[in-house]
């Protein structure tokens, strides 16, 4: 049976993603708690580590991102995290750990979000992140020209975040999460390469 590591896999997306793609792989849930293999996404040295030994597999998810949020003028670009890190960094730390690691025509697919697209007040560096990650995507792609696929899933707010986080997203568009898991499903186990899927209407 194939193997997908998925990093986040016991979050609001990673736990839905894990779920029903368990019906066709095997699956390697990474994250800080609670998981097969235990990492830091924001720390290289931690992720190699805990992939020291590991067998190869065929894929990575990783369903995971942290930015700053706040007004501009008062986010410290100093402090750790803060700038396009750890949502950019975390999971660009993951995809250059794992290439030695994956079998030939696996696929690694991503996650932004809708922000870069329909930003909201507070939310430049979630915005500067989730932009740079589509970019990201797309070259990266074409250097790896096919020895693995390279994809981004972008959804707007999830359902399962609507109770949570409705107020900071007034209007915006809701993904359903039957949605997201498609997405992830099509990134995986279809032949697309260097797209960013995007689970919103333009406005
Ligand atoms: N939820 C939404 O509505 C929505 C909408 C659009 C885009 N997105 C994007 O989708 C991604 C996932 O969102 P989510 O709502 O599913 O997040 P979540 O529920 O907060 O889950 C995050 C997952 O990542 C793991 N994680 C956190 N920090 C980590 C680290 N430093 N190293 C390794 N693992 C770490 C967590 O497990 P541990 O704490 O055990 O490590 C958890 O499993 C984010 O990039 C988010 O911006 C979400």
């Amino acid at each position: 049976m194939k193997r997908i590591l998925i990093v986040g896999a016991n979050g609001a997306i990673g736990s839905a993603v894990a779920k029903d793609l368990a019906q066709d792989f095997e699956i390697i849930r990474a994250g800080r708690t609670n998981a097969d293999i235990i990492l830091d996404v924001t720390d290289r040295a931690s992720i190699d580590k805990a992939l020291k030994g590991v067998a190869k597999f065929d894929g990575l998810i990783t369903c995971y991102g942290k930015a700053a949020f706040g007004e501009f003028a008062d986010i410290n670009l100093a402090d750790e995290g803060n700038g396009l890190g750890y949502k950019f960094s975390g999971q660009v730390n993951m995809v250059q750990a794992v290439l030695p690691l994956l079998n030939v025509g696996a696929s690694i697919t991503l996650t932004s979000g809708i922000l870069n697209d329909q930003p909201i007040a507070g939310g430049v560096f979630a915005a500067a992140a989730n932009g740079a990650l589509n970019s990201f995507t797309y070259a990266l792609a074409l250097e790896l020209n096919g020895r693995a696929r390279v994809n981004i899933v972008s959804p707007s707010l999830i359902a399962d975040s609507e109770d949570a986080m409705g107020r900071t997203f007034p209007g915006y568009e809701i993904t359903p999460m039957h949605d997201v898991v498609n997405a992830y499903r099509h990134c995986v186990m279809g032949q697309l390469n260097g797209k960013v899927l995007r689970l919103y209407r333009p406005i």
